[in-house]
């Protein structure tokens, strides 16, 4: 695996490499990133990830400095995977001017959910992943949806600023207990640990009476808050939206998500399930 450093290294390389499909990621890798890697290297071209923590679209008092940093094992795991090329920046080589003057503004859903709790967040992915689709140039990006919200933001963007790049969704990598794998995770004491798969239990137990019919979304996603607040967690939000634009499910909607994040001790976790009725 080639690793570059600098924009204007890796670009030379981008020249002879032909087809390319992308995994951005911010590091500490873990299984859920290595199957958007696979579903890259299975495209058959080459397979380019990025390594970079974005101070852009940390707010002030969240994690930035202290997001865990693991790039040796995390090269050990790309290598592993078969990628082909590592894109491992600095700050100052996708930020050299001391602050990023043009940014690139998604539309109100940067205002909902997660972006209602974070914001400037969205603004901050948006941003960081045109510059690096830029400088990488791929055919294809790979984007998890465990970051669902995300995953819409960028399809958004791609598809208004015509942006020559296949969105390729994957699906979320889960612990055996049903915990979505997280790099925030590794934040939660073992106690926390045990309990945090609680928020996946509440978004299947939702799921489930969508399947069987229920149309009542404020008893559902109240009861779910419910459950979670009565064992210590501090909810943001539980919401059922539809798949496609993520607006407020209504009754009848055929393809909707449920969504959640809420803070278990020190992290923050977010979780959503795809709901497709027949
Ligand atoms: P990061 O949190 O490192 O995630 C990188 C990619 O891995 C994202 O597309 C995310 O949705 C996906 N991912 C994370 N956990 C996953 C899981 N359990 N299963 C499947 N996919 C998972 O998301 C970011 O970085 C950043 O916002 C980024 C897009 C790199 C821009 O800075």
């Amino acid at each position: 695996m080639q690793i570059f450093t600098t924009v204007a290294e890796f670009r030379a390389w981008r020249k002879t490499a032909g087809q390319v499909a992308f995994v951005p990621t911010m590091g500490n890798l873990h299984e859920g990133h290595i199957s958007l890697c696979q579903a890259a290297k299975a495209r058959g071209g080459k397979v380019v990830v990025s390594i970079f923590v974005n101070p852009l679209q940390f707010g002030q008092g969240e994690d930035f400095n202290t997001y865990p940093r693991t790039f040796e094992a995390d090269c050990d795991k790309l290598v592993a995977a078969g990628v082909d090329a590592l894109f491992h920046p600095t700050v100052d080589q996708l930020y050299p001017r001391t602050e990023q003057q043009y940014k690139v503004e998604p539309p109100a859903i940067q205002n909902e959910l997660c972006g209602q709790f974070r914001p400037g967040h969205f603004r901050g992915v948006a941003t960081v992943v045109t510059k690096l689709f830029n400088i990488v140039q791929p055919d294809a990006a790979m984007f998890g949806k465990k970051d669902y919200q995300q995953l819409k933001v960028i399809e958004g963007m791609v598809a208004d600023l015509d942006m020559p790049i296949e969105i390729v969704p994957v699906d979320t990598g889960r612990a055996g207990d049903g915990l979505a794998l997280s790099s925030r995770n590794g934040y939660l004491t073992a106690e926390e640990r045990a309990e945090a798969p609680r928020l996946y239990r509440n978004l299947m137990a939702i799921k489930t009476a969508l399947e069987a019919g229920a149309t009542d979304f404020v008893k559902l996603t109240e009861a779910a808050r419910a459950d979670l607040e009565n064992h210590g967690w501090r909810v943001d939000y539980v919401e059922i939206r539809d798949q496609q634009r993520l607006e407020h499910a209504r009754p009848g909607d055929r393809e909707m998500v449920v969504l959640g994040a809420a803070r278990l001790g020190k992290p923050r976790l977010i979780d959503n399930l795809e709901v497709t009725l027949g």
